[in-house]
C-alpha cells in the first residue's frame, strides 16, 4: 500500500519523507487555506522535496476553466497530479487533462457508481471518502470493498486511493481491503506505530536493563 500525506505543511510533510513514509502528497482547498500558503509556491515546495505524486485541486466548477487551472497547476512539476471533483464537469476535465498524460485524481467520491464513471473518464486516481461516510452513519470502507471489486472485475487500472482516512483501523482496514493507496494526516501516519504493549515492554526492558549494570557502547 502506498501512503500519501494530506497535507500542505511543509515541515510535517518532511519529516515523515526522512523515515521513507512518502510515496505521495495530497492537497485541497482546505488544507491550502489551512497551511497560509500561495498554492503555486507551496506546491512547488512539496514536489522538491517528494518524488511521488502531489495532487493539487483545481477550484472552478466549469469543465473549461478546470482544465486551464489543472494545466497550469501541471507545469509546476512532472509529478503534479491535477485532482478535479466528481461532477460530469470534472469528469470532462479528467478525460481531456488525463488525455494528455497528466495524472489526474477524481475527489469527493461517495459511491461506487462515481468510482466506475471516474476510471471510465480515465481517472489515475479515485479518491473515496471514508470518514465523511462514517460521519453520516454509512459504511465508508463498504465502498472501499466494492470499488476495489468492481475494479478488479474489469481490470480497470485506475488506483483506489483512500481518502478522509480518521483513525489508525481505518488504515488497517483498507489495506486489507486491497486499496492502492491510502491518504491521512501526519498524526495519524504517526499513531500507526503506537501500541500501549509496545510502550509497557520497553519500559520493563528499560528497568531491567539498568539492573544489570551493563553497557552495550
Ligand atoms: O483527501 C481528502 C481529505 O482531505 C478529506 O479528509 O478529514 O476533511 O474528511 P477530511
Amino acid at each position: 500500500m502506498k501512503f500519501f500525506v494530506d497535507t500542505a505543511e511543509i515541515d510535517a510533510i518532511a519529516e515523515l519523507n526522512e523515515l521513507g513514509m512518502v510515496d505521495g502528497v495530497t492537497t485541497n482547498p482546505s488544507l491550502i487555506l489551512k497551511s497560509g500558503r500561495n498554492i503555486l509556491e507551496v506546491t512547488k515546495e512539496i514536489c522538491d522535496l517528494v518524488e511521488g505524486p502531489v495532487s493539487a485541486e483545481v477550484v472552478s466548477l466549469k469543465a473549461d476553466e478546470m482544465i486551464t487551472e489543472g494545466r497550469k497547476l501541471a507545469e509546476i512539476a512532472p509529478n503534479v497530479t491535477v485532482k478535479v471533483p466528481l461532477t460530469w464537469d470534472g469528469l470532462k476535465a479528467c478525460k481531456v487533462l488525463s488525455g494528455e498524460g497528466k495524472m489526474v485524481n477524481v475527489t469527493l467520491c461517495f459511491s461506487a457508481n462515481q468510482a466506475l464513471i471516474a476510471a471510465k473518464a480515465g481517472a489515475t486516481f479515485i479518491s473515496p471518502f471514508i470518514g465523511r461516510l462514517d460521519d453520516v452513519n454509512l459504511d465508508g470502507m463498504e465502498l472501499i470493498a466494492d470499488i476495489r471489486e468492481i475494479y478488479d472485475n474489469y481490470g480497470f487500472e485506475t488506483q483506489i486511493l483512500a481518502a478522509s482516512i480518521r483513525t489508525v483501523n481505518h488504515v488497517s482496514d483498507a489495506a486489507k481491503i486491497g486499496a492502492d493507496v491510502m491518504t491521512a494526516p501526519p498524526a495519524v501516519i504517526r499513531k500507526l506505530a503506537e501500541h500501549p504493549l509496545t510502550d509497557k515492554g520497553l519500559a520493563a526492558f528499560v528497568a531491567d536493563w539498568e539492573k544489570t549494570g551493563q553497557t552495550i557502547l
